[in-house]
């Protein structure tokens, strides 16, 4: 591995498939069992909420049954230990990066364990079901709560920290997405441009893959510990 500094890492859905989250696009995926339109866009939320806090709601629930598996506590290790820059950009709106311990993270999708309120624009924690009548903890507003989770069409979190990040670093690795959503499919073109070296892991060939300078095909708790070690063996 050639001299690195400063590293950005994109994980998508794939890093929390061995610890037993659905990812989007398998034929098992949450893609498969709902439409898009229908619980991941603002017009899905406003024609039927009770639809779009149900599918938030089991996937909420889903968390406290799953565990960070070693690919996640790989990427905590290399966040606690490297001296350089770090981030690590997550589409995924598990709490599985925070658990194993990483620091450096932005979700730039949002994050299942908030809500949103729509009454008064505050965000806050939210661990329970939130259903259709939750009650906002800043406003009293009840009814008004939504999953503080980006939908299609709507802006991704953090953009300009990303930006700047991807600018500067030397070392762009993807992990566990499919290439298939933008911005994020955009990140390994704006690292290369920049002068990175862009790896990319994932259990099959990403519609990204052809833009990466080495694809590791396999599984995420096998192949980011081992990526992991290459990067901290010098230090
Ligand atoms: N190890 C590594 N990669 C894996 C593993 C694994 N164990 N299991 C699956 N993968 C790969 C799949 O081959 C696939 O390319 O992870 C990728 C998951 O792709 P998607 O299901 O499309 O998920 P993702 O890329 O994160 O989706 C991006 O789309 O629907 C939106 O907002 C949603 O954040 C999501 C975005």
């Amino acid at each position: 591995m050639p001299e690195v500094r400063n590293i950005v890492v994109l994980t998508g859905a794939g890093i929390s498939a061995e610890s037993g989250l659905a990812t989007f696009r398998a034929e098992d995926g949450l893609w498969e069992g709902h439409r898009v339109e229908e619980v991941a866009t603002p017009a899905g939320f406003a024609a039927d909420p009770g639809l779009v806090h149900a599918f938030y709601d089991a996937r909420r629930a889903r968390l406290g049954e799953v565990v960070p598996n070693a690919a996640h506590e790989a990427l905590a290790r290399l966040d606690a230990t490297w001296p350089g820059e770090l981030l690590i950009v997550t589409q995924n709106v598990d709490d599985l990066h925070e658990r194993a311990g990483a620091k450096r993270l932005v979700h730039m999708h949002g994050k299942l364990l908030r809500g949103w309120c729509l009454a008064c624009d505050g965000r806050f924690g939210w661990a329970a079901p939130m259903g259709e009548e939750a009650v906002c903890p800043a406003c009293d507003a009840a009814g008004a709560v939504r999953p503080d989770i980006v939908w299609f069409g709507e802006m991704p979190y953090e953009m300009e920290r990303i930006e700047t990040a991807l600018r500067s670093c030397d070392l762009f690795v993807s992990i566990g997405t499919s290439g298939a959503v933008y911005p994020a499919a955009g990140y390994v073109q704006t690292a290369k441009y920049c002068g990175a070296r862009t790896v990319e892991i994932n259990l099959a060939p990403s519609l990204g893959s052809v833009m990466f300078d080495e694809v590791r095909i396999g599984r995420a708790g096998v192949e980011v510990p081992r990526l992991v070690g290459e990067l901290l063996a010098p230090l």
